[in-house]
């Protein structure tokens, strides 16, 4: 497959470090030299259902394709307002598809799960054209009294729309049960036969564990994918990694190597966009007219689960 068209809208409200500085216990210096983050975009006004629609439109609009030959929408989300009916129901018909479509939630690595299950999805001859959709509102799970989560995230959305091609070369996808290291858990109904009930609580994170977790797992994918298609790191053009720290993607250089040059990021502005951060900065770097065809990209992300993933690309447009 390959990717002709992509997406991406962000909320309208940007809050910097300063702006967080005024109510938490924290600073510029602190946030920029331990995560590179200096700012992000928060939903106020806008909800998260007209982020989705904005940069799917977008993509399908930059494909050249007309809704109607979408014949499939994948998206990923790790939570959004609605437990049911799952975002890609809710986000459909405003998209303007009368095609089928599925949830995922894979963390911050579901695009790179999103685009191996679209790759399965045309080979075995379900769907020819296939939109797939990040779109992530972490900042509803953070505890926004505390700043060791907070200062992290921000909100926004990302598309891509996929037709048959031969750029998709290879994916690897890791999973390591361990749902300490991060995670959100939502109080659900009491009910009179239940004997211990659990209340939610927001976005508990072992900030070290995961950085450790994540350097050492993506570089590990990303290995194995170089690997295993004969390439080493001069040969790929851009190493597009998730954006949670900048800090883990000079971590995971380090390991992989390569030119800082070849490793974007959009961390600075937007800060960890979960799922979304990948198709996000992909979306700007075409705008950018960044890519080439026949540049090779990797792509890899890592996410609460413990999950991560890479992928590998020999780009066509
Ligand atoms: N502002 C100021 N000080 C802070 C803040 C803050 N926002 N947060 C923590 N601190 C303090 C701590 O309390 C601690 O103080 P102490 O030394 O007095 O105890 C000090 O700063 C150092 O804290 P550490 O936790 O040691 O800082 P560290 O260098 O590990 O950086 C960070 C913390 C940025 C969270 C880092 O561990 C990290 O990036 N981890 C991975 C986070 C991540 O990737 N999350 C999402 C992944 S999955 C997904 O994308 C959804």
């Amino acid at each position: 497959m390959k990717i002709i068209g992509t997406g991406s809208a962000l909320p309208t409200l940007t809050v910097t470090n300063e702006d967080l500085a005024g109510f938490l216990d924290t600073s510029d210096e602190w946030i920029t030299t331990r995560t590179g983050i200096q700012a992000r975009h928060l939903l106020s006004t806008e909800d998260l259902y007209d982020l989705a629609v904005d940069a799917a439109v977008k993509a399908i609009k930059a494909s050249g394709l007309r809704p109607e030959q979408i014949d499939f929408l994948l998206v990923s989300n790790v939570a959004n307002r609605h437990v049911t009916p799952g975002l890609s129901c809710i986000v459909q018909k405003r998209i303007g598809l009368s095609c089928a479509g599925l949830d995922i939630n894979v963390a911050c690595a579901g695009f790179v799960n999103a685009l191996m299950l679209a790759d399965g999805m045309m080979k075995a001859g379900h769907a020819k054209n296939i939109l797939i959709l990040c779109a992530e509102e972490p900042t509803k799970y953070c505890n926004w009294k505390e700043r060791d989560c907070s200062v992290l995230f921000g909100d926004g959305a990302g598309a891509v729309v996929l037709t048959e091609g031969n750029a998709f070369k290879d994916v690897k996808l890791t999973m390591i049960s361990d749902r300490d290291v991060l995670y959100y858990e939502r109080g659900m109904e009491p009910t009179p036969f239940e004997e211990k009930y659990i209340v939610g609580q927001p976005l508990v994170m072992k900030g070290k564990e995961l950085f450790r977790t994540a350097v050492t797992e993506s570089a590990k994918d990303i290995n194995t994918v170089l690997k295993r298609n004969g390439l080493q790191h001069d040969d790929i053009d851009w190493f597009m990694l998730h954006q949670a720290n900048k800090r883990i993607i000079e971590g995971i250089r380090n390991i992989v190597g390569g030119s800082c040059l070849k490793y974007p990021t959009i961390i600075e502005k937007y800060g960890n966009t979960s799922s979304a951060s990948i198709p996000i900065m992909l979306d700007e770097m075409i705008a950018d007219n960044k890519i080439k065809t026949g540049d090779k990209i990797v792509m890899s992300a890592f996410g609460a689960g413990f999950v991560s993933a890479a992928c590998l690309w020999d780009w066509e447009f």
